[in-house]
Parts: C-alpha cells; sequence; structure tokens
C-alpha cells in the first residue's frame, strides 16, 4: 500500500484542496471529520496529518474539539506521525499544548508577504526552495500570541509575528496562512515538503495505482457477490461502471433509466458505450411515459425535483427485483460514483463544515435501498475522475463532458414541461454544444446549455409575424461549481449559434445570453 495522509477536517471551505494538493505532490491523501477519534485514524497508518483551517474560534462552546490523542499518534516503527496544523488546525494544535491564542484586532484577510527565516532561526525544512518574500494567503480572525513550549517562530509577514512554527523537539508544524490555495505562491512546494521531507513519503501515488489499489479492494471486499450500479451517462457513473467492470466482470449489473429528460441521442450513446464497448450486464428502462404524466402541469422546480427523484427510484427498484430474479437473490452491494464535492455540498458528514446547499440529492438513492454502499471516488475530485476515466478507456466524450443535473432537462425548461417544449429545448442544446465543440470552446467552460423560457416573443420571418418561444443559452466558468462567472464567449460565435438555432429549430424566434454570476444567480435557472 502506498504512503498516506490523513487531513482532518475542521470545517473550512478549503479541506479538499489540502487532499488535493497533497495527491498533486504524490501521496495519497483522505480527509476525515475533525469528530473521529486518535484510534481510526490511527488505523488507517497515516504518514502524517493535516489539520485544516475552520470557521471557529478555539473559544467558541461550540467549537469542535480536537482529540489530543490524535497528537500523539505513532507509525509503525515508533516514530511519531508528523502534524500540520493550517489556520484554525495550527490554532488547535497550539491550543492543546499550552499557548495562547486571541481575538485579532483585526481579520487578516488576503495576501501577505512571508519573511523567512526571522532572526536567530534557521530556515525550516519546510520552507525548502520557498523564497523570503513570497505571497502567502491569510484569513483568519485569531491568531497565536503565545507559543507552546518548545515551539519557535519559522516564519513571519509584516502583520503577524506568528506566521508560521514548529517544535523543536517534534515533527509537529503549524502555518496561520493556507498553502493550499493558489493565492500561496509556494503552497504546493509547502506542503510538498511536509509530504516528502518531513512526512517521509515516496511521492510515488498515481491515478493508474489508485486504480489498481481499488481494484484489489474492491474484489476483496465484494468476493463473490453481487453490485448494481445506476448509471445516468454522466462522468462520475460512468467511470464508476468501468472500474467495478474492470475489478468484477460479470458481477457488475448496471441500471440506465430513460427519464424523459435526456439530452438529444444520450440514450442511444450511453447503450452503446456500455452494452457495445464495455460489453456490460446494462439494464435498461425506458420510463419516459411515467416520468412525463407526473410532471405534467407541474411548474414548481422543488417539486419537479421531487417527483423525478422519486419517480427514479421506483424505477430502479423494479429494475433491481428483475436482476434479483435472474440472479436467485438480490444484489448486495450499490455502487455509486459520488465525488468528494458532492458530499460537502450536500450534508456535513464529515467534520462541521457548513452546509452549502442541500437540493443535491447525492446519487439519487435514499438510504432505505438497504444496499452497502461502494464509492470508491468518495474522497477525489472531478478532474480526477477524469483522469481515472481516461485509464480505463471511457470514451473522451463521456470523460470530458460537463455536468448535467440529476433532475436532467426537467429543470431547464422554466414552467410546464411538454413533449414539444423538450424537443424544442434537445434540438437548441444540442446545436450550442455541437457549435462549442467545433470552436474548441466546450472544454473552455465549466458547464454549457440551453433553457427554454415560459415566454412567447415577437419576431418576424419572412413577411410572417411569428409569435414563439424564447431560449436562453448559458455558458458558466466555475472550478467546482460553488461559485461560477459567466462565461465570456466571442460575440461572433454567439451570434453565430443564435442564428442557427432560430433558423433551424421551428418554434424558436429569439434567443438570449445569460450574463449572470454565481452568486446572486445560479447556474441553472430552476
Ligand atoms: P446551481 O444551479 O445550484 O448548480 O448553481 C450547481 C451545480 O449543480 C448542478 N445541479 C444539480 N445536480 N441535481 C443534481 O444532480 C439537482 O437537482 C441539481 N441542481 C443543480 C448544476 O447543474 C451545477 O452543475
Amino acid at each position: 500500500m502506498h504512503d498516506k495522509i490523513i487531513v482532518l477536517d475542521f470545517g473550512s471551505q478549503y479541506t479538499q484542496l489540502i487532499a488535493r494538493r497533497v495527491r498533486e505532490a504524490g501521496v495519497y491523501s483522505e480527509i476525515r471529520p475533525c469528530t473521529v477519534g486518535a484510534e481510526e485514524i490511527d488505523a488507517l497508518g497515516p504518514s502524517g496529518l493535516i489539520l485544516s483551517g475552520g470557521p471557529c474560534s478555539v473559544y467558541d462552546e461550540e467549537g469542535p474539539a480536537l482529540d489530543p490523542a490524535l497528537l500523539d499518534l505513532e507509525r509503525p516503527d515508533g516514530a511519531p506521525v508528523p502534524l500540520l496544523g493550517i489556520c484554525y488546525g495550527l490554532q488547535a494544535m497550539a491550543h492543546q499544548f499550552g499557548g495562547a491564542v486571541e481575538r485579532a484586532d483585526r481579520r487578516e484577510f488576503g495576501r501577505a508577504q512571508l519573511q523567512l527565516p526571522p532572526a536567530g532561526a534557521e530556515k525550516s525544512r519546510l520552507f525548502d526552495d520557498v523564497p523570503s518574500g513570497s505571497t502567502v494567503w491569510m484569513s483568519h480572525s485569531d491568531h497565536l500570541t503565545d507559543l507552546p513550549d518548545g515551539y519557535e517562530v519559522i516564519a513571519r509577514t509584516d502583520n503577524a509575528p506568528v506566521a508560521a512554527v514548529r517544535d523543536t523537539d517534534a515533527p509537529s508544524y503549524g502555518v496561520q496562512f493556507h498553502p493550499e490555495v493558489v493565492h500561496t505562491d509556494y503552497g504546493r512546494q509547502i506542503l510538498e515538503n511536509f509530504a516528502h521531507e518531513i512526512c517521509g513519503c515516496s511521492g510515488d501515488w498515481t491515478p493508474a495505482s489508485f486504480v489498481e489499489e481499488q481494484t484489489a479492494a474492491i474484489r476483496k471486499r465484494v468476493g463473490d457477490r453481487h453490485v448494481i450500479l445506476g448509471l445516468s451517462g454522466g462522468v462520475d457513473s460512468s467511470v464508476a461502471a468501468a472500474l467495478l467492470q474492470r475489478a468484477l466482470g460479470e458481477q457488475l449489473h448496471c441500471i440506465f433509466v430513460n427519464n424523459g429528460l435526456l439530452r438529444k441521442g444520450e440514450w442511444a450513446q450511453v447503450q452503446e458505450t456500455f452494452r457495445g464497448h464495455f460489453e456490460m450486464d446494462l439494464r435498461t428502462a425506458d420510463a419516459t411515459d411515467r416520468f412525463l404524466e407526473r410532471l405534467d402541469g407541474v411548474t414548481d422546480p422543488e417539486e419537479k425535483r421531487t417527483i423525478v427523484g422519486n419517480t427514479f427510484v421506483e424505477v430502479f427498484e423494479e429494475q433491481t427485483e428483475a436482476i434479483a430474479a435472474d440472479l436467485g437473490h438480490r444484489p448486495t452491494y450499490l455502487a455509486q460514483g459520488t465525488l468528494y464535492p458532492d458530499l460537502i455540498e450536500s450534508v456535513s458528514f464529515k467534520g462541521p463544515s457548513v452546509t452549502i446547499k442541500t437540493h443535491h440529492n447525492v446519487g439519487g438513492l435514499p438510504e432505505e435501498l438497504d444496499f452497502d454502499l461502494i464509492e470508491p471516488f468518495r474522497e477525489l475530485f472531478k478532474d480526477e475522475v477524469r483522469e481515472i476515466g481516461r485509464l480505463l478507456d471511457v470514451p473522451d466524450q463521456i470523460v470530458g463532458r460537463h455536468p448535467f443535473p440529476g433532475p436532467g432537462l426537467a429543470i431547464r425548461i422554466l414552467g410546464r414541461i411538454t413533449r414539444e417544449r423538450l424537443s424544442l429545448l434537445r434540438e437548441a442544446d444540442a446545436i450550442f454544444i455541437e457549435e462549442l465543440r467545433a470552436n474548441d470552446l466546450y472544454d473552455e467552460v465549466w458547464q454549457a446549455f440551453a433553457v427554454l423560457l415560459p415566454v412567447q416573443a415577437v419576431g418576424v420571418m419572412g413577411d410572417e409575424r411569428t409569435y414563439e418561444n424564447v431560449c436562453a443559452l448559458r455558458a458558466v466558468t466555475s472550478v467546482d461549481g460553488m461559485t461560477a462567472d459567466w462565461a465570456h464567449l466571442p460575440h461572433d460565435f454567439l451570434g453565430h449559434v443564435s442564428n442557427r438555432i432560430v433558423n433551424e429549430v421551428p418554434g424558436i424566434n429569439r434567443m438570449v445570453y445569460d450574463v449572470s454570476s454565481k452568486p446572486p444567480a445560479t447556474i441553472e435557472w430552476e
């Protein structure tokens, strides 16, 4: 097994980035909530432990407590497990070891220049290849005013006399700034130094080794039992299917439901890929009629989501029953392509992270279904999953695809959903996507799609007055979908797409482009 560094989450919005940077340094990293005890972390056999930042103060009654035993973990050879506290993580460590943390007169937020090393201290290994004067990103209101015994300052900034510390007797370090964010110039180097120099990790972890390890782990866990997986045609479930197929072959059964809300050509393409190319046991259910009947007349976005979600579960259950009838028993496991950001946005299950959004039903299935879950990507980001997909030979068309919401086109037709409106939207959307690809713009944006508005507008075509639908184009740039900017697509391009849609899709006579960012708007219109 590879070296592993565990990140303890104290609720920082950047926790996921820490794990991500460590993996980029070639060391496997997983996140655990700060509420887990030392025993559970010890069982993971970490080579190092990073304590994340967080929104609380160490003096908050409600603030997350740190199991003191976590600071005394040992590696199998008896050496202490190295620690790196970041911002709140540093304060929690220092508080535990007898230092003093106080509220700063004013919050420090933004860029600062690192001064290395301060007079009298040697430059620390944490800052190997990090130049003095380089920029670091600060974001805190508490700070360290008194160091625990045995600690020394290894970096400062103009505003922070204690920007980084180390324990002179043990491999424990702390930084007040955020090395994980891109605004810290040498942040990557600092985390790499911690992982390689201080924790002694070899840096040989790659996505390919992840595939090997997961394949072996899944085989071991599943044995001769069977697994079902709901395929949506999106990146996450597709790559999960490919990985599970590699590990389990015929013990994997995929279910693909047509909810009548898919994009143009999607129903056929997914079947071709997974039944044709991967030769999987793919069960398909075309439940278009059932979905559309239940959505008839529904205009409220949340109601649409609930109907699509519940109906999906119903159809999925039926397909599972059919698989159980064929096998003579119910499959034991449910595999899902859940990613770490899905989880963090859905529930604050990992430590006290503030719940940002609840409308994303993770994987779309409720817990009552009573399966054991296999979620191989729950620690990963989408682009890491994409890389794994490429390794597993999942076609580029699927691996590089923009995110698509579970309720599909239902939340891109504002107001009532009808077959005619679905067909209009599909055609318009397909032209937009086709043109983005043809102009090498598809990969430049996080998500792009057409939205059908519930208004009609007057137009003129030839000598005829028209009174038809208005369609909006939406394209955004984003890193994680949590914040987004409207994509500044070239005007000529937008003009061309708009022309094509109005000319080729009878029923649409006017196009608009959405120039709202998130916040205050959201990416989807509903
Ligand atoms: P919003 O519109 O909230 O979208 O800015 C952020 C990201 O989430 C996707 N999204 C959903 N995904 N079920 C999903 O599976 C949903 O109900 C849902 N609503 C939004 C959206 O496409 C974007 O990528």
